[in-house]
């Protein structure tokens, strides 16, 4: 039997690529994101490099949905090897121009998703006393960026989840892994909301050359995983962050001007 791996936001951008990437690696996959027409192109994709694919449309931020996710991957695989959290939305503005509505929906996506996938998964990966989770976080969940407060805080609280995770599970068998992308050529800044914020300075920051492209990120996907990683902060990013962790206050100086 080949393994499997379970993949939320897989219709686009980093999960697709991560979709394509694990199927040449030899995986059976479980595709989930909202819109089914797009999953159901990606596991139609899967198919045509001979493994299996199962699309299933579901909001990662609505337990129920994610509870049928879960049992229909069980149900058509027997069981799944790795799981991989991407899904996730961006949120631009001020913490005055953004509404509690605004960080609902974030923190609903972007952490509890994350939570429920791992609680309805984390029964059977302890039953075998194996599996890796890993968690697509970012750049903003290692540092703060600016006019990012929501999207930042809700990736930090992934790091959070997932370094504290490694400890409870590491004895059991399992593995906790982490991904944080800096930019990424995909349509996530499209598809951000901006509160005031300048769409256009974030859209010409695509431009750039260290851009990194969604294959980067199912790239260091596949390394965590196949090599049991803690974490991997994906290209230019990783200089970001490493600046941070060594001279907090200069840097934060830094970004606040940025922000202004
Ligand atoms: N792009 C960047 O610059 C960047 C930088 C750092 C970190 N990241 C992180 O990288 C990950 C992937 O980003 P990307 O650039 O590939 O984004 P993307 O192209 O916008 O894709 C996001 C995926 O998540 C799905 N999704 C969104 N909300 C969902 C929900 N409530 N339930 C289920 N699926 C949902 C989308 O499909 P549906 O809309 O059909 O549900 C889509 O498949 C995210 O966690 C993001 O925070 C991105």
């Amino acid at each position: 039997m080949p393994p499997t791996a379970l993949i939320t936001g897989a219709s686009q951008g980093s999960g697709k690529a991560t979709a394509l990437l694990f199927a040449q690696k030899g995986y059976d996959l479980v595709l989930a994101a909202r819109q089914l027409d797009r999953l159901e192109a990606v596991a139609a994709q899967v198919e045509a490099m001979g493994q299996s694919a199962l699309a299933v449309s579901a909001d990662v931020g609505e337990a129920p949905q994610v509870e049928n996710l879960v049992q229909q991957a069980l149900e058509r695989f027997g069981q799944i090897d790795v799981l991989i959290n991407n899904a996730g939305i961006c949120l631009t503005g001020s913490m005055l121009e953004t509404t509690p509505a605004d960080w609902q929906q974030i923190m609903n996506t972007n952490f509890w998703g994350y939570v429920q996938t791992i609680q309805a998964l984390l029964p059977q990966f302890l039953q075998r006393h194996s599996g890796s989770i890993v968690n697509v976080g970012s750049l903003g969940g290692k540092m703060p960026l600016p006019q990012m407060t929501a999207y930042c805080a809700s990736k930090y609280a992934v790091t959070g989840l997932t370094d504290t995770l490694r400890l409870e599970l590491s004895s059991q068998g399992i593995h906790v892994g982490a991904v944080h992308p800096g930019l990424i050529n995909s349509d996530f800044l499209e598809r951000a909301q901006f509160r005031g914020a300048d769409r256009q300075r974030l859209a010409s920051a695509l431009k750039a050359g260290w851009v990194s492209q969604p294959a980067d990120i199912a790239q260091a996907i596949w390394e965590v995983v196949d090599q049991r990683r803690s974490e991997i902060v994906v290209g230019p990013a990783a200089i970001a962050t490493e600046a941070y962790r060594l001279l907090p206050a200069p840097m934060q100086w830094l970004l606040s001007r940025a922000g202004s």
